[in-house]
């Protein structure tokens, strides 16, 4: 007996140790946390239970058998964050650079499966060189196990992964099928085909950070949600991002108490719109004076900034939101915009968070750049997500609500339960000053009638009372009303049951 614990008690500080001080020293100097020190600060203290640490790979090749190390580069388990179960696994890289052999893949499937079978989230810690080079296809197959699961498991629990090193070549797609996408800045990176391959094939000379470093992901390229400054800081952000996530498809989101009273009057959003039509206003001011305690989680805040996604919790229930953002393209739908929050409303839709969508948008961005780039598809999967949610869909449109983004914004039509106009709202096929240039194209020089005949457009058709006439439009509330007239809604539409048609599943142009 004393000789199995003597030798267990070897093997799990064999496991702790990883690749050993040497490798643990050169992870910190890069400014990076070990695969376990990350683990520590991501749950609950003393609530991981770990899986695995005995798994060592199998392979034969390059003298790979004279190097086991226990664990073979990732650490897997399970333990709570705020309480809340959450299957985990944090590549190692000091352990063959975290690389993934065949094993090191059975062990992060063995918690995807379980996590599947209980309905709790999955967080994939990701620092790694890819493929064991070593393990040839096995690792490959590897591979494809995960991915499998992410399929499976994608809408059913909330999967999520942080990028905090090297996530190179095929195994940037794990990442990409889980739902959000964190990002560390200066340490970590995502790129299919490397900045030594470029070099050969394309002559293009591009560094690792430029070419898919934190800042690309979720400024240019949108493949990231959000990027941070340290591993710790990541960490912790995801701790607060996971209490508005359900722990499955089959529940609803966490509730915690709030203080902030449902019946809040907020009188500055009365002057919020400025009375130049044109002049833009901060979109992200409403939200936050409307949600509880002012407490936003923005996702993608650097990526199609003309439409503002993100968490918030209204009377302690989280809901996600949807907004125009007129600062921005003046708000204007266009092909990025339209995926990002596509994208995030059939997340919402998965797991049961009510929908707010505010409403500012002057229509499609106009221009060869955006048809040619397939605004019609694009744009089409935002006009597909919003009508396919049968979550709660609560509508405010502030001001402008025009043409098709009308419709796409979760309007009426696509079954929008609440849908409120401010007073300013106008809603019509287009802005006056366009609708009076087509209909009076003969007399476009005379600028003097061509002003009258717009705010006469703007006085008959561009107001909230047409829509009002026919029900499109529940109520036009006054501004300060708003967080009000919302809690009430959500309120009423707590026990909402609304069901698609069977399918096998839609066809939604990707
Ligand atoms: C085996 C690997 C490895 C790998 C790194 N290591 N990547 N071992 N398989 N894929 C080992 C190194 O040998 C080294 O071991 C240790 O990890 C740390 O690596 P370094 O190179 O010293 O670290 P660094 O300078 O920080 O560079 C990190 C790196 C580089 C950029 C990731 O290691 C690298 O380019 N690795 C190869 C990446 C790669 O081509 N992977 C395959 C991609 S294709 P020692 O013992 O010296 O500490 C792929 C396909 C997936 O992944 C397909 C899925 C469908």
């Amino acid at each position: 007996m004393k000789e199995i614990l003597k030798k267990l008690n070897q093997k799990r500080s064999q496991a702790v140790i990883g690749g050993g001080e040497k490798r643990k020293e050169s992870q910190h100097k890069k400014g990076k946390l070990t695969a376990r020190e990350r683990i520590e600060v991501l749950l609950d203290e003393g609530t991981f239970e770990e899986w695995d640490m005995f798994v060592e790979h199998r392979c034969s090749e390059f003298e790979m058998e004279q190097q086991k190390i226990p664990g073979d580069g990732v650490v897997t388990g399970y333990g709570t964050i705020n309480g809340r179960l959450t299957f985990v696994f944090s590549q190692d890289f000091t352990v063959f650079g975290g690389s993934l052999s065949e094993s090191h893949a059975e062990k992060i499937s063995k918690i995807m499966d379980k996590a599947l079978q209980v309905g709790a989230p999955v967080i994939g810690l990701n620092d790694s060189g890819g493929a064991r080079i070593q393990e040839g296809v096995a690792s490959l197959a590897g591979y494809a196990e995960v991915f499998q699961r992410n399929v499976l498991s994608s809408g059913v629990i909330p999967q999520i992964s942080v990028i905090m090193g090297p996530c190179a070549g095929g195994a940037v797609y794990s990442p990409a099928m889980t739902d959000f996408i964190f990002m560390v800045k200066d340490t970590s990176y995502m790129f299919v085909t490397g900045p030594d391959v470029l070099k050969t094939v394309t002559h293009e000379e591009v560094s690792h950070e430029e070419l898919g470093g934190a800042t690309t992901h979720t400024k240019t390229s949108g493949v990231a949600d959000l990027s941070f400054e340290n591993d710790v800081e990541a960490l912790y952000q995801l701790r607060r991002f996971m209490g508005f996530l359900p722990s499955s498809n089959k529940e609803m989101p966490p509730t915690r108490k709030s203080e902030d009273p449902a019946d809040r009057i907020e009188y500055s959003l009365d002057t919020l719109i400025p009375d130049n039509p044109n002049k833009p206003y901060d979109m992200k001011e409403l939200i936050t004076k409307v949600v509880d305690d002012r407490d936003f989680f923005e996702t993608q805040p650097d990526y199609a900034a003309n439409i503002i996604t993100g968490f918030a919790r209204m009377t302690g229930s989280p809901v996600g939101i949807v907004a125009n953002q007129p600062m921005v393209l003046a708000g204007c739908l266009d092909n990025n915009s339209s995926r990002k929050a596509a994208r995030f409303v059939r997340f919402c839709d998965c797991f049961n968070i009510p929908i707010l969508t505010f409403v500012d948008v002057p229509g499609f961005l106009p221009g060869t750049s955006q048809e040619f780039n397939g605004i019609i598809k694009h744009g089409a999967k935002l006009l597909f997500a919003f009508a396919e949610a049968t979550v709660p869909k609560i509508t405010v449109i502030t001001r402008k609500a025009y043409g098709g983004a009308y419709d796409v914004m979760s309007s009426k039509h696509l079954r929008g339960d609440v849908n409120y106009a401010w007073p300013q709202a106008e809603i019509a096929v287009m802005g006056p000053k366009g609708a009076v240039e087509i209909i009076f194209r003969g007399e476009i020089g005379d600028k003097k009638k061509m002003d009258q005949k717009a705010e006469e457009y703007r006085e008959r058709l561009a107001n909230p009372f047409i829509a009002g006439s026919r029900g499109f439009i529940d109520d036009v509330i006054m501004p300060n009303t708003t967080r009000k007239r919302i809690c009430r809604s959500l309120e009423m539409l707590k026990n909402k049951k609304l069901t698609n048609p069977w399918k096998k599943h839609d066809n939604i142009p990707l």
